[in-house]
């Protein structure tokens, strides 16, 4: 009798386990970012954040739509070149990811954007700032960081109204980011009165910039403003001090507002005049920042760029998302994230109807004994 019973209890306990093993589901999440050539570090730390979110997730049980969910990533690297983006968001597609968080370039998400639209799944991007990006008002297409229109604006009217500088030179690295960002901070430094005095161009591979950077001495600037990544600002800053331009003030983007630039720039006193902006609040400043920054750096020593929290969050939005319309399917739950009002490590998160967030914050920075440190 007893032999009986207790065979009756492990076949029970058997068929509930069987049961919920059914009833998991795995969501694959897909990232994509550059992973190898000269911007693999903003890459990696972006998969990082998205990384971090998964294991959260899954630490604390999420269920949609009655099954328990499983989530995992599916990561791509698009080397920051649009036709390796283009590619990777098909293959995503193709794979049939519940949604995606990226791209990192605004030069890879654009033209992600349409293939993404094409197959119906949504992106979220915490890096991508051209404005052109939410243009088609796609409804597969969001971006939680604010875009160039600020971040450009920003950086010249400080340059003109509380440093009042008066000739700038324009440097862009010709990818739809540097190109966009450096014709908006023109754009204002012009209405502000302060004269462009010269503009040159370079790309996302060059680390010589002696002839540029001679040329654009001859024309005394009191500020550069560089459209572009720290790959070339840091040896460009180097160059700068060779030329002994020491006094020229270094404005840009995001793209230039990491962690990377002060290793890059090889402890040049340049990297003193730099002065950067990025679309979010400081990290002291978030609602969950600095707790969630000493997570970060325990579990991923030294690796921290800009992003990360952003792709953090933009994991989770997708997530929020599908728990409130009980499915992983984009048709469904695409509807559930436009409304979506999460709130996150970086802000609370709410789209305009375009797919950019409202109220976005801008915060600038300057480097102080080689730290990035909020103005
Ligand atoms: N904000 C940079 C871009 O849009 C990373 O390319």
């Amino acid at each position: 009798m007893q032999f009986k019973l207790k065979l009756t209890a492990a076949m029970a306990i058997a068929a509930v386990c069987g049961l919920s093993a059914a009833q998991d589901m795995v969501v694959k999440i897909g990232h994509v970012a550059p992973l190898s050539g000269p911007q693999a570090h903003y890459g990696k730390d972006n998969e990082n954040g998205v990384r971090m979110a998964i294991e959260d997730l899954n630490a604390q049980g999420v269920t949609i739509g009655g099954k328990k969910a499983k989530f995992e990533i599916e990561a791509e690297d698009d080397a920051a070149d649009p036709k390796q983006g283009t590619a990777a968001a098909q293959k995503l597609c193709d794979a049939k990811v519940a949604g995606v968080v990226g791209h990192l370039n605004s030069g890879t998400t654009i033209p992600a954007s349409k293939v993404y639209h094409d197959c119906g799944i949504p992106h979220v991007t915490g890096a991508a700032t051209n404005p052109a990006l939410t243009k088609p008002a796609y409804d597969t297409t969001y971006r939680i960081i604010a875009n160039d229109n600020a971040l450009g604006s920003a950086l010249a009217l400080y340059a003109a109204d509380q440093l009042h500088l008066k000739k700038v030179a324009i440097i862009d690295d010709r990818t739809a980011y540097g190109q966009g960002v450096a014709e908006v901070f023109a754009k204002t430094a012009k209405s502000k009165g302060m004269q462009v005095v010269d503009e040159q161009f370079t790309n996302d591979k060059a680390t010589d910039f002696m002839a540029i950077l001679t040329a654009i001495k001859a024309k005394n600037p009191d500020a550069i403003f560089y459209g572009g990544m720290d790959p070339q600002a840091g040896p460009m800053l180097r160059q700068m001090e060779q030329l002994g331009m020491d006094k020229v003030k270094y404005f840009g983007g995001d793209g230039i507002c990491t962690a990377e630039i002060a290793k890059l720039s090889a402890g040049a006193k340049t990297l003193s005049n730099v002065i950067c902006a990025e679309g979010g609040a400081a990290i002291a400043k978030m609602p969950g920042g600095t707790a969630w920054k000493a997570k970060y750096d325990a579990k991923y020593p030294g690796q921290f760029q800009v992003y990360s929290p952003y792709t953090y969050d933009a994991t989770f939005v997708l997530v929020d998302a599908m728990k409130r319309a009980g499915s992983t399917d984009p048709k469904k739950y695409i509807p559930f994230l436009k409304k979506t009002n999460y709130k996150g490590v970086t802000s609370v998160i709410q789209f305009e109807p375009n797919g950019e967030l409202k109220n976005a914050a801008t915060t600038l920075y300057h480097y102080v004994d080689g730290k990035k440190t909020p103005l």
